[in-house]
């Protein structure tokens, strides 16, 4: 196969992540993920599969959680991105960042960003009633979160060293915190 070089024209555009916005000058096929680690430097997000795979490269949109590696960056412009860098600080880490230290729930370290950038964006979505594959009764706006669901609704964040019980102990422990 013959390869064309193609000249293709950077795009200046305004990226604002963990509420602070920066001018990127970047190639339009850059992926969010690519944007976030290599332009801005914002490495706590990680690239496992780079196809949509694993989640790895979770983060909040307006939000809601997105795989970073799936969409361009410069379709986000005025877009609200928090990476696990935006959510807490060594001094005052997230309730799901204190959580999953307090269980346990990693071994390698390197799906857990994705885990708890999913976390925060799944328990978002139970507290807006929005039901899954394996809720009883979808017209409820009480959803339990029981062990399946939390499985279930964090199904599309892989964990290779398998610390799944763990992973769930500490999102049951903050959605009941919360609760309380
Ligand atoms: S790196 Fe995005 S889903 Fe795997
Ligand atoms: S802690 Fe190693 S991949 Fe999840």
């Amino acid at each position: 196969m013959q390869l064309v070089d193609v000249d293709i024209a950077k795009h200046t555009i305004e990226l604002k992540v963990n509420g602070r916005p920066s001018n990127l000058v970047l190639d339009p096929r850059t992926s969010l993920l690519d944007a976030l680690r290599e332009h801005l430097h914002l490495t706590g997000t990680k690239k496992g599969c780079d196809h949509g795979q694993c989640g790895a490269c979770t983060v909040l949109l307006n939000g809601r959680r997105i795989n970073s590696c799936l969409t361009l960056a410069v379709m986000h412009e005025g877009d609200e991105i928090v990476t696990v860098e935006g959510l807490g600080s060594p001094q005052a880490l997230h309730p799901l960042q204190a959580a999953f230290v307090e269980r346990d729930g990693f071994q390698c370290g390197y799906c857990t960003s994705g885990q708890i950038c999913s976390a925060v964006g799944m328990l978002a979505e139970v507290k807006a009633g929005w039901p899954s594959h394996v809720t009883a009764d979808v017209a409820s706006q009480q959803i339990e979160l029981t062990a399946e669901e939390i499985r279930e609704r964090m199904s599309g964040n892989i964990c290779r060293c398998a610390a799944y019980p763990n992973i769930v102990a500490a999102i049951r422990d903050v959605a009941e915190g919360a609760r309380r």
